[in-house]
């Protein structure tokens, strides 16, 4: 059971499962590098003995003042970081530390976000356009929209978004900018539904959107960038949990934990191995842990998630 949870900030998905497969030292050190409303970071805090440590990174302002809040109870054992997890080999250094047991990558937006009008995350809203996690970036979703080329647009809302009517949206886009600058989500819904007419029972601005936001706060390089960092951070026996939420997240995942695990990525036609490639990581899910229908129940959001975790060799 998920103990007390903050449910109006955000409902940590598959908890359970990611704690019972994270948290194996109790007297360890650990990096939650998506703290958002704290929900994972207070089950390994829990777990943890007065020995163990806890860091927890997150870069949007908003989730570390409330999650350092409602964690302050753990002080003596937690230390929080306004950081991208790109970085996060230098911030467990500046945390005293130089590999860990345990390090949980949850991905994506929290519910606060995506459900505060002001972040300008959701297309159910009328406000600016924002969708940065990080409000210090001196890039969002205005600048993309009116700054980048036709092409450009075309190509991140069919790669992130899996949008089939990418190139009319973007042309659409572009043409309406030309008039005057796109200045809010409102706008931008209208444009969109402008650009695909007929039916659909989904959102027509939900793809557009949430591929928007991917390029707004380089989710996909990110992640691809920090997983090797991460494996290189634990000690051996140590753990890497990552939660996702899209295919396109999952994938990236599930092809870089099964480069990491074997001795060889030569191609199959070679007799010999000339790769000197060595496994890092041994796989601890071979298939992705998804929710049970009794979480399903209560979080909608946890529908496409999906976890999977390596743990490092010696
Ligand atoms: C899905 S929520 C995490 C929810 C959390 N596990 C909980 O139990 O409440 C994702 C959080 O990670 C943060 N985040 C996403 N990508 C990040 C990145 N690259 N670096 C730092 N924080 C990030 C977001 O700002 C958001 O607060």
């Amino acid at each position: 059971m998920i103990e007390n949870i903050k449910v109006d900030y955000h409902i940590p998905v598959l908890y359970e499962e990611t704690l019972e497969n994270l948290v194996k030292n109790l007297d360890g050190v650990y990096v939650d590098c998506t703290l958002g409303g704290g929900g994972h970071s207070e089950g390994i805090l829990k777990r943890l003995s007065e020995k163990g440590n806890l860091i927890s990174i997150d870069q949007d302002q908003e989730a570390i003042n409330f999650a350092g809040k409602r964690l302050e109870e753990y002080r003596n054992k937690h230390q929080i970081f306004k950081d991208n997890f790109l970085n996060l080999d230098t911030v467990i250094y500046m945390a005293g530390f130089e590999k860990v047991d345990g390090i949980l990558m949850d991905i994506g937006v929290s519910s606060k976000q995506l459900d505060d009008p002001d972040r300008g995350f959701s297309y159910k809203y009328d406000t600016r356009l924002d969708m940065r996690m990080d409000k210090s970036s001196p890039f969002s979703a205005y600048e993309l929209l009116n700054q980048y080329p036709e092409e450009e647009i075309s190509r991140i809302i069919y790669e992130y978004g899996e949008e089939r009517h990418a190139r009319k949206i973007a042309r659409f886009i572009v043409e309406a900018r030309s008039e005057k600058p796109i200045e809010t989500t409102g706008d931008l819904v209208a444009i969109i539904k402008r650009a695909i007419k007929g039916k659909s029972q989904k959102h027509p601005a939900k793809k557009t959107f949430q591929a928007i936001r991917i390029e707004v706060n380089r989710e996909l390089d990110v992640l691809k960038n920090s997983i090797e960092k991460a494996v290189d951070s634990l000690k051996p026996g140590g753990r890497l949990a990552i939660i996702t939420f899209h295919s396109l997240e999952d994938r990236i995942v599930k092809n870089m934990f099964k480069e990491m695990s074997v001795e060889c990525v030569c191609p199959s036609e070679l007799l010999i191995c000339k790769c000197n490639h060595k496994a890092k990581v041994k796989l601890v899910t071979r298939k992705p842990i998804i929710p049970k229908n009794n979480e399903l129940d209560f979080n909608n959001r946890a529908h496409s998630s999906k976890l999977r975790v390596v743990e490092r060799l010696g």
